[in-house]
């Protein structure tokens, strides 16, 4: 039986582990630890209080005394470290609170682990850190994918923030022998994820008739993950990767935010012809109103620094650990969207909350073209 603790368990991708976990492995024990920031949504792991296995601790990653306490309580072994604060466009607005919480939190944890797990004769465990492709910064057009080897070069503060925390998980595996993994990934997407990023932000507009903003010439291109598949190779990588090593994790699936947005567009336009009663449901949107989706796209002000291209190549975890995607980009996206329609009551308590509206209003408002 294994005991983890997920930190930053009620967010997007922590959410998708938690439930895909303990779907998957009934008899462990998942302890969620979350401070729930704006991000982290409660309600988002409705359904799970009943089950034996899952517990839910309101708290922060830099209270060291919390933190310790939980890992002696329940004898936690395996650490899969979620919390973060995630958003770039955050990170320029105001980039301190993610120093802090990444950084400074991540090392909050790791001594935490280090003063519960090496003690005495120590025990067996594993600290594994989420991380994301962005630490390795920006590539032109045609230039090679990011190895695990790929130099850091992190452009914006979120994903130097990301990056000084990957080092210090590597400091604490080298210098005082903690069981430590890394995992860089590229975007993902799927259900849960806050409307203030591009794919769930553009499905929730295209339902309430507002503009899609679209940053600068919408030729930026990332890799796009579905969440479900992000969940299962941090799966393989906490069965069967090596102490110490890293593992990047992509879908081989590159797309400008054009091509993004356009096939979201054409994803609902059809989505609508083939359930006229959606009509009713969102007025607003373009297809109850006679007109295409596509017309809401708007090119807007860049965003500062903007990384022009991320590329994941997966083939360590591919050939090491026998990982590949199951979901395609046409097949994630598309039931991305019918996830987003099934659970309006969850996006709408976000969009009416006031710290919401006044990022959106601080964010969009003079950018508009
Ligand atoms: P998210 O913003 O949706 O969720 C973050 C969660 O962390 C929230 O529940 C929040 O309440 C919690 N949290 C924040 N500060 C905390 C603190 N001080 N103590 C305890 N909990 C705190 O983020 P996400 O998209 O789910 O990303 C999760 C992790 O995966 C992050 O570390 C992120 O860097 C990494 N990552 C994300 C992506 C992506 O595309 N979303 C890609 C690669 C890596
Ligand atoms: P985002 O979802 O914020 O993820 P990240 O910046 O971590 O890659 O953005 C994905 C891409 O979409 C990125 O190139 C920025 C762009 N983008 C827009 O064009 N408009 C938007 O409103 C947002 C939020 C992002």
């Amino acid at each position: 039986m294994s005991r983890l603790l997920v930190t930053g368990g009620a967010g997007f991708i922590g959410v998708n582990f938690v439930r895909g976990w303990l779907a998957r492995h009934p008899a462990d024990r998942c302890v969620v630890l979350d401070a729930l920031t704006y991000a982290g949504r409660r309600e988002s792991l409705d359904g799970l209080d009943s089950r034996p296995g899952f517990r839910f601790v309101q708290g922060d990653i830099r209270d060291r005394g919390t933190v310790e306490g939980l890992l002696r309580e329940e004898r936690t072994h395996i650490i899969v470290h979620f919390a973060a604060e995630s958003h770039v466009d955050r990170s320029i607005a105001g980039p301190e609170v993610f120093v802090d919480v990444n950084v400074r939190g991540t090392q909050v944890l790791l001594e935490a682990a280090r003063a519960v797990w090496l003690a005495g004769d120590g025990m067996p465990h594993r600290f594994h850190h989420v991380s994301t492709d962005e630490v390795y910064g920006s590539l032109e057009p045609g230039e090679p994918a990011f190895t695990e080897v790929t130099p850091y070069a992190p452009t914006s503060p979120y994903a130097a923030s990301k990056a000084a925390a990957d080092h210090l998980v590597r400091a604490y595996h080298r210098t005082f022998g903690l069981s430590t993994s890394i995992s860089n990934c590229s975007n993902n997407y799927g259900p849960f994820h806050f409307p203030e990023k591009l794919i769930p932000l553009c499905i929730v507009n295209l339902l309430e008739g507002k503009a899609l903003p679209v940053y600068g010439d919408g030729k930026n291109v990332r890799d796009w993950l579905y969440v479900e598949d992000h969940c299962l190779g941090l799966e393989r990588v906490l069965a069967d990767g090596r102490p110490g090593e890293t593992y990047n994790i992509g879908g081989r699936c590159e797309k400008t935010n054009l091509e993004v947005v356009t096939t979201l567009c054409r994803m609902v336009d059809e989505v609508f012809a083939g359930e006229p009663r959606l009509r009713s449901r969102f007025p607003q949107a373009p297809p109850s109103r006679g007109q295409m989706c596509e017309s809401l796209v708007r090119l807007v002000q860049d965003r500062p620094g903007h990384d022009r291209r991320y590329a994941i190549d997966p083939t360590k975890i591919e050939h090491e650990l026998l990982f590949e995607p199951a979901t395609s980009f046409e097949a994630g996206l598309a039931a991305t969207v019918r996830w987003f329609i099934e659970h309006e009551a969850w996006w709408r308590s976000i969009l009416a909350g006031g710290a919401y509206r006044e990022w959106m209003s601080r964010q969009y408002a003079p950018r508009k073209a």
